[in-house]
């Protein structure tokens, strides 16, 4: 994930432009699925304006720039949301193509022209999504020698956990994967929380404990080295640089940083029979969650939100904040009653925001002030459909397991036998002892890399 602003005056221009059009305004009943569901039709139609698939210089699976390949994994994960919420298989084919497209040769989320800038957190986001195929049923894969989603979020665990390491801050992995890229040093809280997430899932899905011992430690150690602060109202911050051994903290709160280690401790309280120990956490985080981005029960992202100062990125984070409160109230039922009034009180206001652009029902950004901000973006978009379908949570079965209703093929050792996990781990090690010599392997690596055969050297 990297920064990127909108011009301001392209906002403003569409803001002028809209003044002269008609309000189309989306009715939302929050009582009634239909309004829902065809409230969030219209806002996926406007997702779908970003998407280019099909004409020159558009991909399979990505968003027109500016929006990073990481933000279609976590748009198509909302959408995926859509298609089973809302039982609408218009996009059914979109998200399965993305989803293929993006697999890349290994099927574990590392696409070869996405992976000399990947980061661990861009490949997390998009196990999550994939993850959600697998939890939804989603339409499994028919194609000859092509593995189920459940292999390729296996992939996606094995090779990100392959690059935990001890040898700084106690454990954690770094913000990026490969050394060229600035920020490798960092390790930050998104990436260790998505795989955290990861482990939750498959140990609740597959029932293999291993995976559930993982992602303890991983939840112990953003806690002992004190990204996530666990109190009634607890604080999940944005990660630290390892050359201080991770003490001087970035205490920048995100809400995708909360959703996630929210929506992975509410996995791990479901996939642990509701245990006092997960329950606590829980509740804690809860806490957290529901107290500091929300203001008069209308979400907000509270870090950038009133400076008008959201990048693309940032502009997305309630999107999947939204998709994991609303996990959490399935999967704890417990915390129903606190999550569900601010969930209807911001989709509410959320749909109020959708009256600008020359649809008509564009979604703004800000939706404390009940008309459209004058901000649009496949951020807003995706932002205002997840808090909306968040209403239909409680209309369908809860996420299934191998047990109830799954049906995805796996495999445990997906990704293991990958080179590149073993190129990262010489690396490592150079790194500590020798910068030159990692300075020329690195070299090496890239000139390999951009050759395009990794096989062949090692
Ligand atoms: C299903 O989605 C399509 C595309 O957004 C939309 O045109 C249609 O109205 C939706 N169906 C329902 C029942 O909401
Ligand atoms: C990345 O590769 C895919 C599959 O080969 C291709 O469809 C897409 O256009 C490429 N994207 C970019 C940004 O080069
Ligand atoms: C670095 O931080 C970890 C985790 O907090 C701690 O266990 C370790 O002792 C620290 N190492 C040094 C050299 O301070
Ligand atoms: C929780 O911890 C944070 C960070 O130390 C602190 O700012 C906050 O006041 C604490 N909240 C409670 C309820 O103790
Ligand atoms: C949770 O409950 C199920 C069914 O009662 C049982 O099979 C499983 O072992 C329990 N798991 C834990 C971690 O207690
Ligand atoms: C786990 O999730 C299921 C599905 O929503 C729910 O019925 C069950 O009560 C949850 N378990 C606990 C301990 O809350
Ligand atoms: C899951 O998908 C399979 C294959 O499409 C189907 O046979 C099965 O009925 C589905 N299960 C559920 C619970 O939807
Ligand atoms: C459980 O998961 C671990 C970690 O991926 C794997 O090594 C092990 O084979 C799995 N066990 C079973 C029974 O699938
Ligand atoms: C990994 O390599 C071993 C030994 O070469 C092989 O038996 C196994 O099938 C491979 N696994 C995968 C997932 O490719």
């Amino acid at each position: 994930m990297g920064t990127q602003l909108f011009p301001g005056w392209v906002s403003k221009a569409f803001f002028w432009l809209s003044i002269a059009i008609p309000a189309s305004a989306i009715d939302l009943d929050v009582s009634s699925k239909n309004s829902i569901c065809s409230a969030t039709a219209l806002i996926q139609d406007g997702i779908m304006d970003y998407y280019d698939a099909n004409n020159y210089g558009g991909s399979v699976g990505m968003f027109q720039a500016p929006y990073y390949w990481w933000e279609a994994g976590e748009v198509f994960g909302g959408m995926l949301e859509n298609w089973y919420l809302c039982q609408n298989t218009s996009y059914e084919q979109v998200l399965y193509d993305s989803m293929l497209a993006q697999a890349g040769p290994d099927y574990d989320y590392m696409p070869s022209n996405q992976s000399m800038v990947e980061g661990n957190d861009d490949q997390g986001v998009w196990g999550l999504t994939v993850m959600g195929a697998v939890e939804r049923n989603f339409t499994n894969p028919t194609e000859k020698g092509v593995p189920g989603w459940l292999a390729m979020v296996q992939g996606v665990f094995n090779t990100m956990y392959s690059r935990w390491d001890d040898q700084h801050c106690g454990g954690g992995v770094r913000w990026q994967i490969f050394t060229w890229n600035s920020g490798y040093n960092y390790k930050n809280t998104i990436s260790n929380a998505c795989l955290f997430q990861l482990a939750a899932r498959l140990g609740r899905y597959t029932g293999n404990d291993t995976y559930i011992d993982v992602a303890e430690k991983i939840f112990d150690w953003m806690v002992d080295v004190g990204y996530i602060v666990l109190n009634d109202t607890a604080n999940v911050y944005d990660g630290a640089n390892i050359d201080d051994n991770c003490t001087d903290i970035t205490k920048l709160e995100w809400s995708y940083n909360q959703g996630v280690v929210l929506g992975g401790a509410a996995y791990m309280y479901n996939a642990t029979n509701g245990s006092s120990e997960w329950e606590t956490r829980l509740s804690q985080v809860v806490g957290g969650s529901t107290s500091l981005f929300f203001r008069n029960k209308i979400m907000y992202e509270m870090t950038c939100q009133d400076a008008k100062s959201c990048n693309n990125d940032q502009r997305s984070f309630k999107s999947i904040f939204s998709r994991m409160l609303s996990l959490t109230s399935v999967l704890a039922p417990y915390t129903a009653d606190t999550i569900n009034p601010l969930m209807e009180a911001s989709a509410e206001a959320a749909a109020k925001s959708c009256t600008g652009g020359s649809d008509g029902h564009t979604c703004g950004m800000n939706w404390e002030t009940g008309s459209w901000d004058g901000y649009y973006g496949l951020g807003e978009q995706a932002c205002a459909l997840e808090v909306i379908q968040s209403l239909l949570y409680d209309q369908r079965p809860a996420p299934y397991t191998d047990s109830d209703g799954g049906t995805s093929v796996g495999d445990a050792n997906a990704g293991l036998n990958k080179t590149t996990t073993n190129v990262l781990h010489s690396d490592l090690k150079i790194t500590h002892k020798d910068k030159v010599g990692a300075a020329i392997l690195t070299a090496v690596v890239i000139a390999v890399l951009v050759g395009g055969s990794v096989w062949m050297m090692f």
